[in-house]
Order: C-alpha cells, then sequence, then structure tokens
C-alpha cells in the first residue's frame, strides 16, 4: 500500500463511514455506504458532461418509442433526461435527495414531460415486479458494496424480454501521457480508497462476472466497451481542473482522510499534479468503460 501521508493516521473511527467488510458486503454495510465522490460542484460538473451518446451508446440502438425505462443512480439526470428523447417515459431515481432535485429541474428546463425522478435505493426498488422494459444504470455498480445483489434488483423490475444495462469506469485501466508519478499516486491512491470502503474501482471488467453471478445466463449477456478521452486544451483543463478540485473538496477527499490513506498535504499535492497534467500540451487521458447488456 502507498503512504499517501507522512504519517499515517489511524483507521476510521466513525462507524457511520467505517469500510464494510466482507465481499459483496451485507445488510449493515448497505445501511453505511457512502458514495465515494458525493455531490461537490467538482463531482457534479462531471456527471452534468454526459449524455445519451457518450455514456450509453451500446443501449440506445434498441430503444423504441413505446418503452418504458428506469435509471438506477441517475444523479443529475442528464443521461436520463436525454434517455427520454427516445422512449415513452423515464423514471430517475437516486439515493441522494438533492441531486433529485437537480434532475427535476432540467426536466423542466429542458421541457421534458415523460421522466420523473424520485429517491430509491438500488438495493430495494419501489417498484412491483417486472414493471419496466428497460433498466440502465451508469457508473453505479462501482460504488455498491454488492453489485450483485442490485443487478438482481434491477432484473426483478424488469419485464421478461427487457433489458438490463449496466456502464462502468476500470480505474485500472484508465490510461494517460506523458507520464506522471502523481497520477500514478492518485490511481493508486483511489483503489485504496474505494477497497477501504468496500467497493470495486475496477467494474468495467467484472460486468459479465457480476451479472453472471446475479443468475443471468451467458447468453443472455452482450459485453462491449466504450472510451471516454480527454485530450484537447479545453477537455484537458476541464477533466483535470475537476480531479484536482476532488482531490481536496469532495467526499473522496473527506473518505482517504477518514480512511488514513492521505493528509491534507498529500491531497494538495495530487491536485498540483492534476492540474500540471493539464496544462501540458501533449496531454491526453482515457478512461475505459465496461458495458453491458442482459437480456431479463
Ligand atoms: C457516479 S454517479 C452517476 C450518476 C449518473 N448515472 C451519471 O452517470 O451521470 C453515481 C450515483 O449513484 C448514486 N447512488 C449511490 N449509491 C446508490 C444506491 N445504493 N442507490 C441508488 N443510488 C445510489 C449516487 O448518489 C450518485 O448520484
Amino acid at each position: 500500500m502507498t503512504q499517501h501521508s507522512a504519517e499515517r493516521t489511524e483507521a476510521p473511527t466513525d462507524s457511520h463511514r467505517e469500510a464494510p467488510t466482507g465481499t459483496h458486503g451485507s445488510e449493515q454495510s448497505r445501511e453505511s455506504e457512502s458514495y465515494t465522490h458525493g455531490h461537490h460542484e467538482s463531482v457534479l460538473r462531471s456527471h452534468r458532461s454526459r449524455t445519451a451518446a457518450n455514456s450509453a451508446a451500446h443501449l440506445v440502438p434498441l430503444l423504441r418509442d413505446d418503452m418504458t425505462l428506469l435509471d438506477v443512480g441517475c444523479g443529475p439526470g442528464t443521461v436520463t433526461v436525454d434517455l427520454a428523447r427516445l422512449v415513452e417515459r423515464v423514471v430517475g431515481v437516486d439515493a441522494a435527495t438533492p441531486v433529485l432535485d437537480s434532475a427535476r429541474e432540467l426536466a423542466e428546463s429542458t421541457g421534458t414531460t415523460n421522466v420523473t425522478f424520485e429517491y430509491a435505493n438500488a438495493y430495494e426498488l419501489p417498484f412491483d415486479d417486472d414493471t419496466f422494459d428497460v433498466v440502465h444504470a451508469h457508473q453505479l455498480l462501482q460504488h455498491l458494496s454488492d453489485p450483485i445483489a442490485a443487478i438482481r434488483e434491477m432484473r426483478r423490475v424488469t419485464k421478461p424480454g427487457g433489458i438490463v444495462a449496466a456502464r462502468d469506469a476500470d480505474y485500472s485501466a484508465m490510461t494517460w501521457y506523458p507520464d506522471s508519478a502523481g497520477l500514478t499516486e492518485w490511481n493508486t491512491l483511489y483503489h485504496e480508497v474505494t477497497a477501504a470502503y468496500g467497493y470495486q474501482a475496477d467494474a468495467g471488467r467484472r460486468l459479465l462476472s457480476w451479472f453472471q453471478e446475479a443468475g443471468f445466463t451467458p447468453e443472455s449477456l452482450t459485453g462491449s466497451a466504450g472510451v471516454w478521452c480527454y485530450a484537447s486544451p479545453e477537455s484537458r483543463e476541464w477533466w483535470g481542473g475537476l480531479w484536482a478540485e476532488r482531490c481536496i473538496e469532495s467526499n473522496f477527499a473527506v473518505q482517504a482522510k477518514d480512511a488514513g490513506l492521505a493528509d491534507d498535504v498529500a491531497l494538495e499535492e495530487l491536485a498540483h499534479e492534476w492540474r500540471r497534467w493539464a496544462d501540458q500540451p501533449d496531454g491526453w487521458f482515457s478512461v475505459l468503460n465496461g458495458e453491458i447488456l442482459a437480456r431479463a
């Protein structure tokens, strides 16, 4: 384990944030889950850039205008609202209330009337069995201690023959240029923080496996991958700038400190490294996302 502070502090003592134990979590660990990124403005800036085209291209060709769709862990709802243009009716759910207000404002400001947003936990979706034609989750499963349970729950509310779709980044597969020891340290710290809280940062590569563990047959699954790439001055500044902020101001920073994995000085240094990367004219960063489509 890399040392991200001069003096490592003790493991977290706040039981609410205590790292869940055991594989795939327990009821108790699910209760104490805390979304790694939180909803700081730097996080929302990243989520708000997402559209159906750049985040759900694996699913879009299968959508029809008579379908109902549930978006689980919808965040500020930009993908959700975009998907609503392609189907009859959409429900977005999230376990964070403020972000739902932001999603509702987006629907209203864009005149999108066939989408509603409500509070729900992915482990206990407040819908009957076989309700939706499509159940979708973008960048959610990596933030859950028990992704298998959430996939089962997503399947429960999907009509037989319907589609369960997911897409998650894979942090070990992120790559960049020029080489940066600082960004490598950030990536290591990200893995350490998510592991301490019982989450899987390399979710993308595991989707096919997780869906089979949740009961889907291999024949019912289609795996793929999609990439986000930041290689222009604007996108470098945007991506590098938001990660610089996340390193010091988002829930990631809080969790890193609570878990005794980094201190303020180390986090400031990582933020500096992100800004340094963003300033380089040959800077290139790509995020590999695992994708999956499952027939219920
Ligand atoms: C990385 S964000 C993705 C948001 C959105 N899908 C997007 O791609 O822009 C993950 C979202 O999942 C939500 N979330 C985390 N755990 C959840 C749970 N157990 N049930 C429902 N939502 C959850 C978080 O509040 C957050 O808004």
